[in-house]
């Protein structure tokens, strides 16, 4: 009796394996390859993006505010203080990025690099934006919206951010993205 319990339960174990791995290699298969790399490793390897920004960017004062959450991530941080950001795209996005034409294809990866000065490349913050599946946030050309730390790289918030599109949707011509650095 405890023997055949033991094949039930062990069948029932198989049979729940069998149908988790399929359905993980399902969803890994839909996926483009950028959308499955996580955003930490994105902003651990911003050398295999193009850099728009020649030299760093001076941030709008507004940005410089807002760009970033809504806690004060660096207590040294002032208002009205100068602050510069280097800008990449992986490579499906260089075109519409440099043109101002058309949609970034799904899988678009856009980095903002917050840095600590105009002359240190180090980052203090991160804010990614992430072209996801068709029908992700249909209302708004399907962009994620992230903010990572910059030393540990970690991810702060991510998502549908009502903050960032409530500021990025002025920009719906160019498919949200401002350019803002392109001269
Ligand atoms: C007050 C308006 C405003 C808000 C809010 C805002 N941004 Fe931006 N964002 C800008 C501007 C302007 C730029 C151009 C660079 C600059 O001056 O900082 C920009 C640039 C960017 C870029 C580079 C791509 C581009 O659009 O040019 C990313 C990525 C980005 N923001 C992500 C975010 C995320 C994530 C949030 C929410 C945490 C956010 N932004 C909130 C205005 C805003």
């Amino acid at each position: 009796m405890i023997s055949k319990l033991n094949t039930i339960w062990t069948i029932g174990l198989c049979a729940l394996i069998g149908i988790a791995t399929v359905t993980v290699i399902c969803v890994a298969s839909e996926t483009p390859e950028s959308l499955a790399h996580s955003l930490s490793s994105w902003v651990s390897n911003l050398d295999k993006m193009e850099r728009i920004t020649n030299v760093p960017h001076r941030m709008d004062d507004s940005t410089a505010m807002y760009c970033k959450p809504t806690y004060n991530i660096n207590p040294h941080e002032g208002v009205g203080e100068a602050a510069y950001c280097h800008v990449y795209v992986s490579l499906e996005g260089i075109e519409a990025m440099k043109s101002g034409q058309g949609k970034y294809p799904q899988g678009t990866v856009i980095v903002k690099s917050k840095l600590e000065s105009e002359t240190s490349g180090d980052a203090i913050l991160y804010t990614v934006m992430r072209k996801m599946k068709k029908a992700y946030d249909a209302d708004h050309e399907d962009w994620e919206y992230s903010i990572l730390d910059g030393p540990s790289k970690r991810v702060l918030a991510r998502g549908k951010l009502d903050s960032c599109i409530a500021c990025h949707q002025a920009y719906a011509t160019t498919d949200y993205v401002t350019r803002a650095y392109i001269k």
